[in-house]
């Protein structure tokens, strides 16, 4: 693919602009790299409350909308329901437009094929969003790893504690598709938030030839299913294997400044163990990250830990790419769909059991 920096601010439009824009739109703040030209909602309402953060940008109800007033726009940030995700990557490709995608890429490899193919026709970048890459506890844990003071790594696991109480307001027209994705078998807390989590393990430790998978199921209002209890193993193709198990704890009060996810990182080595105590929610009011090594425990206060800034750096990361082309894009779509493929090979596996699953041989 040829891809020439932009040597100009570059024009941006946000293609929605729900709960997810809040933190998003960090990035484009005060950012030389870029200019927001427009927004797109489909909702009056989020135009107006939206409009007022880019007084200088104007406003469509819909991409088509925009696409027709010819209004030059070099990328978008695509911030939509992940059920139309493939819909509307392909319109702003044929637009012509680079895009930054919220993650998950889609929901199966044949809508995730449809959309590269695409971005390869259009010579376009299809960059899939992952904040968690950016976050400064994992970076440091990541550093930490490949540095080898912990010794060789034995294994790793992840825990996420949802919540039903506290965080910022959800709209329930977020939930709705949601709940609706959830129907469709792929749940909010498995596939959507577990996104992140496959992603941070492909991200530490490589490629991963086998999962299994145990996907449970909790009515939580009449209706309406959270997938949990979970608990999902991998094993990567170096040996190292890990483990995230999910629990609900519906009644239990989290404080959070986004979503009520208590989450936390172990990685153990010959030598030692490295921690992230938290990320989204503000469970432990413990240092964010922490190293024991020969009895002795480092503790680091002074992480910028708001969840909010690893959505500024990676949105950050994707604008001065644009300008000058240099590094990984943290993912590009090939990337994502290897995240996509360690989902699909969880559901699988739990389907059939609980079996090992090798996420290559999903076609
Ligand atoms: N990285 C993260 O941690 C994280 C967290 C939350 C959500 N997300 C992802 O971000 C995406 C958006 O999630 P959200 O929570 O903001 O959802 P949301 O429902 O709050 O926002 C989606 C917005 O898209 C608008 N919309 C619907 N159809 C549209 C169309 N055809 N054109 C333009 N706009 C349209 C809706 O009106 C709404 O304002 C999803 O892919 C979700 O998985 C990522």
């Amino acid at each position: 693919m040829n891809f020439t920096p932009f040597d100009r601010r570059v024009r941006a439009a946000f293609i929605g602009l729900g709960r997810i824009y809040d933190l998003n739109r960090l990035a484009y703040v005060d950012n030389d790299d870029v200019e927001v030209v427009a927004l797109v909602d489909p909702s009056e309402t989020r135009r107006l409350e939206r409009g007022r953060d880019w007084p200088g940008a104007a406003t469509f109800s819909s991409i088509d909308e925009l696409a027709s007033s010819g209004l030059a726009i070099d990328a978008v940030e695509v911030l939509l329901p992940i059920a139309l995700h493939e819909q509307g990557v392909m319109e702003c490709l044929a637009n012509g437009w680079h895009v930054n995608l919220q993650k998950p890429l889609t929901s199966d490899l044949a809508s995730a094929s449809r959309m590269i193919d695409a971005a390869n026709e259009h010579d376009l970048q299809l960059r899939v969003m992952e904040n968690y890459l950016f976050y400064e506890p994992l970076v440091r844990l990541k550093h930490v790893i490949d540095s080898g003071e912990l010794g060789p790594i034995s294994g790793y696991h992840l825990k996420m504690v949802a919540s039903g109480r506290g965080g910022w307001e959800v709209p329930g027209d977020t939930y709705q598709w949601q709940f609706d994705q959830a129907q469709r078998g792929k749940g909010i807390l498995v596939f959507d938030d577990g996104w992140h989590k496959f992603s941070t393990a492909l991200w530490l430790f490589g490629p991963i030839r086998e999962v299994r998978a145990w996907i449970g199921s909790t009515e939580v209002i009449p209706g309406i299913a959270i997938d949990a209890p979970t608990t999902i193993v991998w094993e990567h193709e170096n040996g190292v294997r890990g483990v995230w198990d999910i629990t609900l704890a519906i009644d239990m009060y989290l404080r959070s400044d986004y979503y009520t996810n208590d989450e936390r990182w172990e990685v153990t080595g010959q030598r030692g163990f490295a921690r992230v105590n938290r990320c989204t929610g503000r469970g432990l009011q413990q240092p964010s990250f922490e190293v024991y090594l020969d009895g002795e425990m480092l503790s680091h206060h002074a992480l910028d830990d708001d969840w909010a800034s690893s959505f500024r750096d990676s949105g950050r990361h994707w604008l001065r790419w644009l300008r000058d082309g240099k590094g990984p894009l943290w993912w590009d779509a090939l990337d994502a769909v290897e995240v996509l493929r360690v989902a699909l090979a969880a559901y699988e596996s739990s389907e059939r059991g609980g079996v090992g699953v090798d996420p290559n041989s999903l076609h």
